[in-house]
Parts: C-alpha cells; structure tokens; sequence
C-alpha cells in the first residue's frame, strides 16, 4: 500500500535492464546460493514462491547489518527507544489502521491459464508508465485501451483488489471469532504500544519509537529475489512531534550541507531527470516542506554511505498525489537504481496523527500525552516514519560490493567490514604451521567471527575469502615462528603488511571500526 508511484511518469528506469556491473537480480540469487548467502525456502520440496532462508553466511551479513542500523538509529541517539513487538496481535489493530479493510494490490487474471498477476506491473512493463496506486476501474481501462495481454500473451480477466494480509487462526477453536493476521508492517505495534513506552520511556517529544522484524505479505506476485518477497524483515522509527512543532528540527545542522539526488513530483511531472543538491537548497527551495522529513531523508542516506552503497545508486522521490497511501500526507521514497530500474528501498512517509486517532478512534483509550508548556493534551504526529525492509538492504549492500575483478581472476566482495560475514581468515602457509596458525585463530576467535581455511594454495584460499567479502586474511609463515609476527593481507588491494601476533587484536579492532587505514598500519 505505502509502495506506490506516480502514474502520471514515464518509468525511464525501468528500461535500464542491467546494473552498470552487468549483474542481473538472478545473477545475484544465484551467488548468493553458490556462496550460502541465501537458497530458496523448502527446495528440496520444490520450494515457495516469496520465502527465503539465510545461509551461514547471509545470517552472519544480516544480523550484521540490523545490528548496526540499531546502533545508529536507537543505541546511539537519546531520543529513540526500541521496541520488539507480537507478530501477531490483536486483529482490531489492523481493522483501525486500516489494512483489514484496504492493504491490498490489484489483481488481474490470465483467462486460459488462471496464472495471477498484479495489474499494475504489467502495465507498466507492457506501456512503460507507473501504474501502483491506480484504481481497479483504471486499470482496466489501460488494459482495455492498450490490448494488455498477460505474459503468454492470452486475454486478462477484469482487475479486481486483493487483500494481501495473511490471516490464521489463534486457539483450539477455529472460528471467525479465532481469525488473526500475521503483521503487514512492523509500524503498528509501535503505535498501539505508543502510550507504554512514553509513559515507561522517561523522554519528551521529539522522539522516535523504532523496531526491526518480520512483516508478511501474501504478494500477487513476488519477483526479484529477496527484492518482493511474501516474509520479510522490516526496520522502522516513527517519529512524533508536537502537532504544533512540526516544523521545529533541532538536528536540521547536523545534515544541512549534505547533498542528495532528488526528484520532486514537480520535477517529475515536468519529465525531469534527479538533481544532485543540498538539504540547504532543497529546504530554502521549498522542494522538501518539513525540515524533519529531509533530516530523516539526509539520515537514512548517510547510513547507507556509511557502510558501502553508493550514493550515485540511491535519490529520494516524492510520491504523487494518487500514490500516497491512505494515511500519508506526504511521502519521499529513497530508491536505489536495481538492475531492472530504480526501485523502493525505504519509504519515509508524514503520517500525520492518522495512525494514533484511528487507535484512539477504535480503542477508546486515550493516547495523547499532556504537554507541560500549553497545559493541555496533545495527539502527537508522526512527521517522518523511516520505513526500511532488511532484505532489499541486504541486495543493495551485495551489489554494490560486488566486483568482478578480472586483474584477479575472481570476484571481489567489498563489503565494510562491520558486514563481512568473517572479519578475518587465519591461513597456515604449511600444513606444518598448524599449530601457530590455530592459536593465532584461537586469540581473536572471541573477539570477531574468524574463519580457519588451511586446504589449498594461499592464492585459492586468498581468493576464496575475497569472494565471500572476507576483509583481512592473516597468514603464519616460517618467519612467525621466529619474530612472532604475522601478515595480515587487505581484501581491498592485496596489499600486505606484517604485525606483532600481540598487537594483532587491537590492530584488526582498529581496522573494522575505521579507526585506522590498512595503509596507515
Ligand atoms: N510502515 C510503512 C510500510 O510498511 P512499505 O513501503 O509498504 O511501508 C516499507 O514498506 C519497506 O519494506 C519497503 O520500502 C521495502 O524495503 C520493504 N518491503 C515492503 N514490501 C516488501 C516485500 N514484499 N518484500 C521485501 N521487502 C518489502
């Protein structure tokens, strides 16, 4: 529902069928399979359309990279607090948010073969326009008007809504009374337990509530991977602010030199390409209204860049008017440029004070605090809700690291350390070093995942590690049995150098917390 585009543009993007590496979305599934980053759910029984499981490696790579969105967005700030809510809850939380009734996506049929599709998608790949948002009615008219056929090229049924929340049944009675669903957004429990953490909380407004988890969609038609998938994990705050506020951003400073590519919908009705420019200018312009929205827009970016993405592959887009979802009054998404055009990473929407009047509305308890300065109760607003799935972060990391480097005749993956599945890789250059090299490996094991490869030439287990993003490869040689010292090897650019087995530890801390330069060591 929040994933919605301007059906007014032209997708140019969606043109662009490879990245500028040449690595398709299947390409990547299937190194991802290759290494153990992710396979299929259930293959062996033929697997499930739109679920995944993590291999060893893509669990390490992922927990690394909600770990350090927690850090930035929770631990290291005083004004957000993290919750871990209930997949499933309560069924009236979603009636008053609205998704009982209104999460879905248009559906169209394949008359001869019964095979579904969501109608927009095909529209758009069949007319090159953006058609998410678009009523059934309109739909239709498009598919009518421009003889849109489906896939294997037969007649498609009338496009009709489909309610994409999975539903169970809670309890030993299975009754329309037990029916509950799995959550569609992880935001809900964050409102329905906004009253809790404020009152438990000790903090003032400003503040943001966020969490990470599962989120479940029963998707049309899941494609691309982990991109669109029917479980996945979401990372989201909202963020509330003094109805009266809202235009009040203390930390506006902290990100109003930084420069982003934007699109406006002014610009884009207008058939213009993104533009590089500052918060200042965004701001001062007018082409961002809130200060709030573009210091979480400015945010969100600077936590990309921070670990690796590149900043040329991400722009922030502003939803039009017939996009925005129903309880959003402005909407800015911060898509990457995917091999198959520029796409949703995270959505950062106004909601306004919908989602706590509608808790309000259907609960009957009242969620508004009291505001010490006007003495009187106020409903806050969710200026900027940054709304990020953990999957589609996880592709965009994998591409951007991905290289493949023909000088070195095996792929190279750049991952930032903090997201390396192994920090290290401790490499006997003999067999007969063995027991050095495993006590090498025992002194930093506690400290960073450390992986032990001793089969094979050093260039093979070099480039082994490389692929799977491995930063630093320690090798014991001879000479360590003299002085003690090792070689730690840079995935980055083979350089070497050799360091103390004393100093080793500090030395590796250091390097994956960017305290140091390999080649300042
Ligand atoms: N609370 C707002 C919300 O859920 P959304 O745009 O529907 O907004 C937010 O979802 C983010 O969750 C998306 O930008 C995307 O990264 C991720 N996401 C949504 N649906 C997904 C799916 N089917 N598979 C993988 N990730 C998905």
């Amino acid at each position: 529902m929040a994933e919605k585009a301007a059906n007014t543009v032209e997708t140019k993007t969606a043109k662009a069928a490879e990245t500028s590496k040449g690595l398709g979305i299947d390409d990547m599934a299937v190194f991802c399979k290759k290494k153990g980053f992710v396979f299929p759910s259930s293959e062996i029984y033929g697997g499930m359309a739109g679920f995944f499981d993590y291999g060893p490696l893509g669990t390490e790579m992922k927990n690394n990279l909600k770990q350090e969105w927690w850090r930035f967005h929770v631990q290291s700030r005083q004004d957000v607090l993290g919750i871990d809510g209930s997949i499933i809850c309560n069924p009236k939380v979603w009636v008053a948010s609205g998704h009982a009734e209104k999460f879905g996506d248009v559906l169209v049929e394949d008359l001869k073969t019964h095979e579904r599709f969501r109608a927009d998608v095909l529209i758009e790949e069949a007319l090159r326009i953006h058609a998410d948002g678009l009523s059934p009615e309109d739909l239709g008219k498009l598919i009518k008007e421009n003889n849109v056929k489906s896939p294997k090229g037969n007649e498609l049924s009338n496009p009709r809504q489909f309610n994409l929340m999975f539903t169970t049944n809670v309890g030993p009675v299975q009754s329309e009374n037990s029916k509950a669903y799995l959550r569609a957004e992880t935001a809900q429990i964050i409102f329905s337990e906004f009253k809790n953490v404020y009152e438990t909380g000790r903090i003032k407004l400003p503040f943001g509530i966020a969490q990470m988890g599962r989120a479940f969609r029963n998707e049309i038609a899941p494609r691309h991977f982990l991109f669109r998938c029917r479980e996945f994990e979401q990372m989201e705050i909202e963020y509330f602010v003094h109805p009266d506020k809202k235009d009040d951003c203390m930390f506006i400073e902290e990100v109003i030199e930084d420069k982003m590519n934007i699109l406006s919908v002014d610009m884009q009705t207008k058939g213009q390409e993104e533009k590089n420019i500052s918060v200042k200018q965004a701001l001062d312009k007018k082409i961002i209204q809130s200060p709030w929205h573009a210091y979480w827009l400015a945010k969100e970016l600077q936590w990309f860049a921070r670990y690796g993405a590149n900043p040329d592959n991400l722009r922030i887009r502003q939803h039009g008017k017939d996009e925005l979802a129903h309880y959003s009054t402005d909407c800015w998404d911060l898509e990457y440029r995917f091999p198959w055009g520029w796409k949703e990473l995270e959505g950062i929407a106004d909601r306004s004070d919908f989602d706590l009047q509608q808790h309000i509305k259907h609960s009957k308890k009242d969620l508004s605090i009291y505001d010490e300065e006007t003495k009187k109760k106020v409903v806050p607003h969710v200026v900027a809700e940054p709304s990020l799935g953990v999957d589609r972060s996880f592709l965009v990391f994998m591409f951007d690291a991905y290289d493949d480097d023909k000088e070195r005749g095996n792929i190279v993956l750049r991952l930032h350390p903090k997201f390396a599945p192994y920090k290290a890789a401790v490499l006997p250059l003999v067999n007969k070093l063995e027991s050095k090299a495993r006590a090498v490996y025992d002194s930093i094991k506690e400290e960073m995942t450390c992986y032990y490869d001793k089969s094979g030439s050093i260039g093979r287990r070099y480039a082994r590690q490389d692929e799977i993003g491995t930063p630093y490869c320690i090798t014991i040689d001879f000479e360590t049995l003299d002085n003690e010292e090792i070689t730690i090897r840079d995935r980055d650019t083979t350089a070497q150098t050799r360091v103390k087995i004393s100093d080793l530890k500090e030395t590796m801390r250091k390097l994956i917390n960017d305290e140091i330069k390999f080649s300042e060591l």
